[in-house]
């Protein structure tokens, strides 16, 4: 595996300059689907770039904080036509740094789009409010301001879509960006991020960084005491999130977190197998059951359940699973630390539990086939499917977040122990119910702690425009998307104005309008 010397090489972008490390860690970006093949050479950054990233973001020109809002939104309007015009390059490369299938990175790329659509015109809103005030001759306004600098840290699985959550609000509300992406999607942060410069986010307000995760948070740690950032926004893990949770409230800051998942996906007894069987197998095997959003366990009514499985059996069975570039429903994992963690969630595997989905366990090989797989076995880090089935609330394969193609089942007999298994992991970003009863997906609905509930639909494939976020393990409570997300990059100010020309003070000075209050009707 040598790296073609057409490989780009790339690195930290900060003010527009590319920022070579003193002494350059190099990391190769492969393509899952064919490692043989180097998408791109990656010049990691220290930590000490990272806090310049920072200080170029707060000491940099004004002016972007300083253009009025309608036109940071014409800018939005501008970056999403232009992804909108590279919208199958930008795919491409999706596929090929991450392994996502084709239609999977174009609906990515156009989440990116839908994304500057709701925000372009947030440039002309982006309201305040006028209150009225208790007093006479005064009155309240209240105005959204920018925090500052962001420092955004995002994921391999949603390389664009993910960031752009972050980057299009954060630039939007006139904060400045400091970006880093995933080791694992260097190539696709580079591609997007021009879009964003090319279509007028000034290179003095959007920053990346290409560092490893110890460089970042060590940068961050140091930006934070050096007062450079006023906000983190993190997508990964839960254990990530945790530590980034806790340094940034140190500095009495709430991080906007969106961690793992462990969804759950509860069928009713008056449910719709075939479409519940086609939810489960899109949300848990889908982009390789790698979204936050996958399926964690389908959680099936005793009545329904030996029917659900073997119904869930043949449709993993029969799924394409290949190449991404061809109709498939799921390509390679992102990289080799994802299939060592597979293999990992694996073993957790009990003796009483049973397998199905696949014509073998674990990754694919010549030896290890798959039938009907689409392409070279040995080129890329294919994984079969897995169904777990007899899955129990004490399991290993229950409690955490297994990233990756492998799906548990569960029996339940009462609504009360669906609801208890849907909820009893800890995590609570997304669930579904499959229901024909209104009782039962309100009920659900009410009871299920998840930020994100879906009926008769799967765990994943939120749209852009709705709140996005979790709960307990799955983060701090923080939203993306929408108008919710301007709470995480503005602030509230308040403003009174007194124009009666003498001091009123506030609830002393206050009128208190005749009542009667010993009136009885009679
Ligand atoms: C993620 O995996 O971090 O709702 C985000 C979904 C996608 C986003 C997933 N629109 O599945």
């Amino acid at each position: 595996m040598h790296a073609p010397s057409s490989a780009p090489r790339l690195g930290s972008v900060i003010s527009g300059e590319l920022v070579r490390p003193v002494a350059p860690r190099v990391l190769q970006s492969r393509n899952p689907a064919n490692l043989g093949e180097v998408v791109a050479e990656l010049e990691l950054a220290d930590a000490a770039t990272y806090v310049r990233a920072c200080r170029a973001a707060r000491d940099g020109p004004p002016g972007w904080a300083a253009l009025p809002p309608p036109l940071r939104g014409r800018v939005v309007q501008q970056v999403g036509r232009l992804v909108e015009a590279n919208k199958e390059a930008l795919a491409a490369l999706v596929t090929r740094e991450v392994g996502k299938p084709w239609r999977e990175s174009l609906g990515e790329v156009q989440e990116v789009i839908d994304t500057c659509t709701f925000f372009l015109g947030e440039g002309r809103r982006l309201y305040g409010q006028t209150v009225p005030s208790e007093m006479p001759d005064k009155q309240l306004f209240t105005f959204r301001r920018p925090l500052g600098v962001v420092a955004v840290v995002t994921a391999a699985n949603f390389p664009v879509a993910v960031p752009s959550w972050y980057l299009v609000p954060a630039l939007l509300c006139g904060n400045t960006v400091v970006w880093k992406p995933s080791e694992q999607a260097g190539a696709a942060a580079q591609a997007l991020a021009e879009l964003f410069w090319h279509g007028g986010v000034p290179q003095t307000a959007l920053h990346l960084v290409q560092a490893d995760g110890a460089a970042t948070f060590a940068g961050l740690e140091q930006a934070l005491d050096a007062g450079l950032v006023d906000k983190l926004g993190f997508t990964g893990s839960t254990a990530v999130g945790r530590r980034l949770g806790e340094l940034t409230g140190r500095h009495l800051q709430a991080a906007c977190l969106e961690l793992g998942g462990k969804n759950p996906l509860v069928v009713a007894p008056d449910a719709d197998l075939d479409l519940a069987v086609e939810g489960a197998l899109f949300s848990g095997f889908g982009t390789a059951g790698q979204r936050c959003t996958s399926l964690g366990t389908a959680i099936v009514q005793a009545g329904v359940y030996d029917d659900f499985v073997e119904r869930f059996h043949r449709a993993a069975s029969a799924a394409r699973i290949g190449d991404p570039r061809q109709d498939v429903l799921y390509g390679p994992l992102i990289g080799e630390g994802y299939l060592k963690r597979f293999e990992e969630f694996l073993g957790m595997v009990a003796d009483y539990h049973k397998l199905y989905g696949s014509t073998g366990v674990g990754r694919i090989t010549r030896d290890n086939p798959r039938e009907g797989l689409v392409g070279d076995p040995d080129a890329g880090l294919y994984v079969h499917p897995t169904v777990v089935a007899g899955i129990t609330g004490g399991d290993d394969l229950y409690r955490l977040e297994t990233f990756g193609p492998i799906v548990g089942v569960a029996r339940y007999d009462t609504f009360d122990e669906a609801v208890e298994l849907a909820n009893g992991h800890g995590y609570g970003l997304s669930a579904a119910v499959y229901t024909n009863d209104p009782r039962t997906a309100f009920q659900f609905r009410e009871r299920c702690t998840a930020g994100m509930v879906s009926v008769n639909n799967s765990t994943s494939g939120a749209e852009a425009h709705l709140p996005f976020g979790g709960n307990g393990l799955s983060g701090n409570g923080s939203r993306q998307s929408g108008m919710w997300v301007l709470e995480q990059f503005t602030s509230w100010q308040a403003m009174n104005w007194d124009y009666s020309g003498r001091l009123q003070k506030a609830q002393m000075d206050v009128i208190e309008p005749p009542s009667d209050l010993d009136y009885r009707l009679s």
